[in-house]
This record gives structure tokens, C-alpha cells and sequence, in this order.
């Protein structure tokens, strides 16, 4: 996916310079005597911003490669005022070259694009291909957290998890049938589920680390 450049939301992004940047960490995230949670397609903030005002304890990156959602999401940091995030505009395929080895602690995959057609499959956030760059930059004991509305990209999901070695646990078609205190409604959760969707969810390690 190519990161278009748009010169009005770049002016805007400006504004946000201490937290946002375009394809680079910035250093409060290197603190390795915290946890580092990663955020893959963060949309416009909505899960980010109320997981960070939760755990002020753990640093929190989302790499979004539209521009536009960085700005919505920017705002919200800004509103909520939070030392923990940081959003860079940045495409997932890249992911390796901004964090180091084994530096991440969890990945969180909320609503990904489930691209339906086969040919591009590859396209897809949880394909065995990500996963192998997820696995470099995970820590042995780190995990993805899972979630779409999508029942066929899950179950293709679950195939690629188990090609690639890991090992899935709390795997529900229907995470709202119980919801979980702790789970927090991303923009479009909320649309599917208002609209009936059930949402699947798991969460998946790699097996040997
Ligand atoms: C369907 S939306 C879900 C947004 C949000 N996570 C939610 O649950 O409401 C998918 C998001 O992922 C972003 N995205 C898709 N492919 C990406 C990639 N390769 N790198 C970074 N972001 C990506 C899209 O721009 C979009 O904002």
C-alpha cells in the first residue's frame, strides 16, 4: 500500500510533531523498562487512545498509513492528553525496519482490511507473510490480539497462525455473547456490532518463540 502524500494534512499533521512522524519511532518508545504494545491500521485513535489512558504504564504505537486517520486519531491523543502514544503514518510492510529485534511486547490487529478477493490475499495483515515479519519483531513470549468481523478472513487467519507456528487461545466467533471487561470497541467494532455482526476474536503466540 503507498502512503499519498495530501499537503493540506501534512500542514495539519504539524501540529502534532511531538507525537506523530512519518516512518520513524521516536525515542520515548525505546524504553526498553517499558512495554511496547503496537497498534497495525489504527484508524482514526479510537482503540489506541482508550487503551492508552488505561495502561499509562505501557507505550503505545499505531501505524496508519492513511494520513487522514492520523489526524483524527492525533486529535484525540492531543484532547486526552497522552504521554504514551505515539502514531506514525506508515505502512505495515515496512514494520521491520522501525522496530528492532524481539523489542515488541503485543500487536494488536483490530478490523483489518480482509481484502476478499484470492489474488490478494497476501495483502492481508495476517498472512503467513506479515507473520514472519511480526515474528522478528516480537519478543518469544509476545502475542498478537486479534479481531475482525470478517468470519472468513478469521478462519483464514487461524490457517496462516497455524502454518506459521503459533499457537491461538480465547478464539471466540462471538466476543460480545461475553464481553470481557477489558475489551475495548474500535470505530468500526462498534459499526458491526450495532449493525448484528458477531466479532471474532483470538489471540496467538508463536510456539517457540
Ligand atoms: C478497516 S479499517 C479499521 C480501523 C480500526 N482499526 C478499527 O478497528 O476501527 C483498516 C485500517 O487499516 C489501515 N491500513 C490498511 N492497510 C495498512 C497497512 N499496510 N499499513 C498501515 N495501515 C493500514 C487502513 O488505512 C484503515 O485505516
Amino acid at each position: 500500500m503507498r502512503l499519498r502524500r495530501k499537503p493540506h494534512i501534512d500542514e495539519k499533521l504539524q501540529s502534532f510533531t511531538d507525537f506523530v512522524t512519518r516512518g520513524e519511532v521516536q525515542p520515548i518508545v525505546k524504553d526498553s523498562s517499558r512495554e511496547l504494545h503496537v497498534e497495525l491500521g489504527t484508524g482514526k485513535g479510537d482503540f489506541i487512545t482508550q487503551i492508552a489512558e488505561r495502561n499509562p504504564q505501557i507505550n503505545f504505537v499505531g501505524l496508519e498509513v492513511e494520513a487522514t486517520c492520523v489526524l483524527a486519531a492525533a486529535r484525540k491523543v492531543r484532547e486526552k492528553n497522552l504521554g504514551n502514544v505515539r502514531l506514525i503514518v506508515f505502512d505495515v510492510e515496512n514494520i521491520t525496519e522501525i522496530f528492532s529485534a524481539h523489542e515488541v511486547d503485543r500487536l494488536y490487529i483490530n478490523f483489518c482490511d480482509p481484502w476478499p478477493k484470492k489474488r490478494h490475499a497476501k495483502r492481508r495483515l495476517t498472512h503467513a507473510r506479515f507473520l514472519e515479519l511480526y515474528r522478528k519483531i516480537l519478543k518469544p513470549d509476545g502475542e498478537i490480539f486479534f479481531k475482525t468481523d470478517n468470519r472468513g478472513l478469521f478462519d483464514f487467519s487461524l490457517e496462516q497462525f497455524a502454518l506459521a507456528g503459533l499457537e491461538v487461545r480465547d478464539v471466540t466467533n462471538d466476543l460480545h455473547a461475553a464481553e470481557p471487561p477489558e475489551n475495548i470497541r474500535t470505530e468500526y467494532e462498534n459499526k458491526f456490532s450495532a449493525a448484528g455482526v458477531p466479532i471474532n476474536f483470538c489471540i496467538a503466540r508463536f510456539a517457540n518463540g
